[in-house]
Parts: C-alpha cells; sequence; structure tokens
C-alpha cells in the first residue's frame, strides 16, 4: 500500500525539505492559496469527510466552519501532547514527516484566517520539538511561513510550545489554559474553542495525525480522499500496535475492507509471542472499553463506531494486545493507576473516584477484598458517569466496568488469593 501518512517508508528522507519540495510538498499550502478562498478550502476538507485522529472522531471541515469568519485575531492549535498509553503515532510523524504537518497546519489557518499555529507538544519530546524548530525555520526560509505568504497577502507564524508531562494537557481545553500559563486543568463548555478558545479567541484545535492528512485532500482532492476507507470513515489510519505482539509499531491502514484486528495483529504485527493465546485487545489504549479477542472481534473491519455493540471505539487506535498470561484485574488496577494519578482533581466524582477505586484495586492486590469489593468497584465507576467536566471522567470508568463485565473469573480469582500479577 501507498502511504499517506508514513510517507517515508515509500520516500526515503521524507523530511527534508528538498526531497518533500521534490515529492508534492507544500503543493497543497500552494493550491489553497492561488486556487481557493478560505471558505473553499473549509468545503474541500469538510467534502473529504476526514475525522479527527485524536481520540473523538468529530469532521475536521465541520469544526473548521464553527469558527466565525468576523473576529479577530484567530488561531491553529496543534494537538501534539501524545499521553494516551500506547501512542506514538504523532512522534513518528513529526520526526520523518514534519513538513507534512507543518503544511497541514498552515493550510486549517488559512483556511479560518488564523494568524498563528501553536504546536503544543509533550515536554518529554524535547527533542522532537527543537526538530520541529529547525524545520519551522527552513519554511520560512522557503516563505511558507511569516508575512504575506506565497505572496497572498496572509501572514501566519508557526511556533511550538511544550507541555510539561501532564497527561489532561492533551483534553483541548487544559492544553488551551496550559498554553495560556496557567494550571492545566478543562474548561467548562459551551463556549466552545471554535468561537472561544486561546485567549477567548476562535481557535481550531486538531491532532498532528489529522492535520497531516489535509495537504493530500488539497492536491488530490476531496472524492480520491473518499475512495480510501469506507462509509463515514475515509482516508487510512495510523495503528500503534503494542503489548503482546512479536512486531510491535506503527502501521497505516486504510479503514474498513480487510482491516481487522486479526490482520493487524497476526499479519502486520506477526502474531502472539511464545505460540501463547490473544486474550483481550485494548483499542484505544487505557481509555476505551477492552475488548475479549473473539472471532468476531478479531474478524470486523475496523471503522469509526464499529465495536459500539462492545460498548467501545478506537479512539486514536493505541492498539494493546493482552495474552492468555495477563491477569486482567491486573491490568485494570494499573489503568485506574494511571486516571487517579493523572486527574486534575477539579471534578469530585473524578478525584475521588479514581482515588477510591485504585484504594480497592490494592485491597484486591493485597488478598483482603471480597466479593462484595467487586460490586463496590462497579458502583463507584458508575456513579462517576456522566458527573464530570471532561471526558477523563468517562475514561476512567471504562478499565474498571468493562472489565468486570467481560473478564469477571479474573476478579473472582483475586478475591481472597491477593497479589494481581501479569502471572
Ligand atoms: C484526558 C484527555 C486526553 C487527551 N489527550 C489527547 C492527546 O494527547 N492528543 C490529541 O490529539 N487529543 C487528545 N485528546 C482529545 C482532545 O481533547 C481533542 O478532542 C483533539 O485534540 C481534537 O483533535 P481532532 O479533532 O483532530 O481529533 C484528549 C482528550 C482527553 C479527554
Ligand atoms: S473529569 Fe477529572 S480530569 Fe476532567 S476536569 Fe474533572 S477532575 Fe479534571
Amino acid at each position: 500500500m501507498t502511504h499517506i501518512l508514513l510517507r517515508e517508508l515509500d520516500i526515503p528522507d521524507i523530511g527534508k525539505m528538498e526531497v518533500y519540495l521534490a515529492n508534492g510538498g507544500y503543493d497543497g499550502l500552494k493550491k489553497a492559496l492561488s486556487d481557493h478562498q478560505p471558505d473553499d478550502v473549509i468545503n474541500i476538507v469538510r467534502e473529504s469527510g476526514l475525522r479527527g485522529r485524536g481520540g473523538a472522531g468529530f469532521p475536521a471541515g465541520v469544526k473548521w466552519s464553527f469558527v466565525p469568519k468576523d473576529v479577530f485575531p484567530k488561531y491553529v492549535c496543534v494537538n501534539a501532547d501524545e499521553s494516551e498509553p500506547g501512542t506514538f503515532k504523532d512522534r513518528q510523524l513529526m520526526e520523518n514527516n514534519p513538513h507534512q504537518l507543518i503544511e497541514g497546519a498552515l493550510i486549517c489557518a488559512y483556511a479560518i484566517q488564523a494568524s498563528a499555529v501553536y504546536i503544543y507538544i509533550r515536554g518529554e519530546y524535547w527533542d522532537i520539538a527543537d526538530h520541529l524548530d529547525r524545520k519551522i525555520a527552513e519554511a520560512r526560509k522557503k516563505g511558507f511561513i511569516g508575512k504575506n505568504i506565497l505572496k497572498s497577502g496572509w501572514d501566519c507564524e508557526v511556533y511550538t510550545h511544550r507541555g510539561a508531562g501532564a497527561y489532561i494537557c492533551g483534553e483541548e481545553t487544559a492544553l488551551l489554559e496550559s498554553l495560556e500559563g496557567k494550571r492545566g486543568q478543562p474548561r467548562l463548555r459551551p463556549p466552545f474553542p471554535a468561537s472561544e478558545g486561546l485567549y477567548a479567541k476562535p481557535t481550531v484545535i486538531n491532532n498532528v495525525e489529522t492535520l497531516s492528512n489535509v495537504p493530500y485532500i488539497l492536491v488530490n482532492g476531496a472524492d480520491a480522499y473518499r475512495e480510501i476507507g469506507e462509509g463515514d470513515s475515509p482516508g487510512t489510519k495510523i495503528f500503534c500496535l503494542s503489548g503482546c505482539v512479536n512486531k510491535p509499531g506503527n502501521y497505516e491502514l486504510p479503514f474498513g475492507g480487510e482491516t481487522t484486528f486479526r490482520k493487524l495483529i497476526f499479519e502486520m504485527g506477526g502474531g502472539i509471542p511464545d505460540g501463547k493465546q490473544i486474550k483481550a485487545i485494548l483499542p484505544a489504549g487505557a481509555s476505551a472499553a477492552i475488548l475479549p479477542a473473539t472471532d468476531e472481534v478479531l474478524d470486523t473491519p475496523i471503522v469509526y463506531g464499529a465495536f459500539r455493540a462492545w460498548g467501545t471505539d478506537i479512539g486514536s487506535a493505541s492498539v494493546i494486545v493482552l495474552d492468555e498470561m495477563v491477569d486482567i484485574a491486573w491490568a485494570a488496577k494499573k489503568m485506574i493507576n494511571f486516571f487517579s494519578h493523572e486527574s486534575c482533581g477539579q471534578c469530585t466524582p473524578c478525584r475521588e473516584g479514581t482515588y477510591w477505586l485504585s484504594r480497592l484495586y490494592k485491597r484486591m492486590d493485597s488478598g483482603q477484598a471480597d466479593a462484595g469489593d467487586i460490586q463496590t468497584m462497579d458502583a463507584v465507576a458508575a456513579q462517576m458517569e456522566g458527573k464530570c467536566i471532561c471526558a477523563l471522567g468517562e475514561f476512567a470508568v471504562n478499565p474498571v466496568r468493562a472489565t468486570i463485565k467481560h473478564f469477571p473469573e479474573d476478579y473472582e480469582r483475586a478475591v481472597g488469593n491477593g497479589r494481581l500479577s501479569r502471572r
């Protein structure tokens, strides 16, 4: 397959400006500026059906169309926080094909008439931030960034901003608070960022992978993009494959059709190490509900919404594979400890719920839990649902409720036994 995103697999050194330019680089931006009004660009992206790759799958062009035309300045924020456990695709895109992201972000900025792009990048990626700074300087030299870009009369700057290692700062409104120099805590909505975002001005926030698709769409058109993928899930997706699998890594595949977990895990990923059986799949890191690895789950073509019947979705597609040796209650404990640590603390159900859940798992671990504790865990998680400011509170429910539902035997074994472990 030819890649739209991981182009370095087809064209070595695509990250170098001269190689990128020789292979159609910045043609999307040139086309946008010379052939299209800003609104036309929004329409093209809307018609392409491109959906956000940061987790929620919201249509990018629709989001851009919400930005008011008559309020200035406007901003684009690139979400490069990439903190979901098991997610490592944005890193590869920024390391190997940075100009594609910069170009996509500039096309978005032109479409909404923004004057600045902020790439908010997780603090641990300090070296990638330095790398991006060098690439931004190269693009400025070529006239793609700065004043009067490509003699269009439109000005736009691009900056990187390093986070400080908080998972919650990947949530878009916490990201904005952090970018403004405040404590990174999510905002109440409405107002939504499209109308009141960074410094209370209209702002589009998109994930790195989302924006990296945009140059292809501008060059090839919305119909060409829709020809890849399936139905309301056009294009390709990068799956970050990790866990109990022989060949972990990033794999770019078209949505739908032959793209299934079986293909991803057993063909691309080389199967499970040591001839072990697959037990479960976390389709989106710690955030989305666990899937038992049944034949039906393994053979379902992957599109947005394909796993709705199981109460889960692919999110940012950080696929973590768990084999028969993994105690699912142990895995749930690790995920709850993560959410308890990362809760920003402003909503009582999330702050207290994740704290008490982690205490209950600790109790189970020490062999002091009784059967009633499993019901208590489920009840505590259930009471968090729908009561929080941001989705972290909802994410934290999944590791508990879905694992108790699908793998009750792992919890029952832990009662009285203690010592949750990988086995
Ligand atoms: C707790 C939490 C963490 C998140 N972390 C990220 C992240 O690291 N990267 C990301 O792109 N989106 C993350 N999101 C989703 C963003 O809030 C937002 O939906 C996304 O940046 C929108 O971009 P998209 O439409 O291109 O997907 C997170 C959401 C929540 C609730
Ligand atoms: S749900 Fe949790 S992380 Fe989100 S705002 Fe509330 S306390 Fe903070």
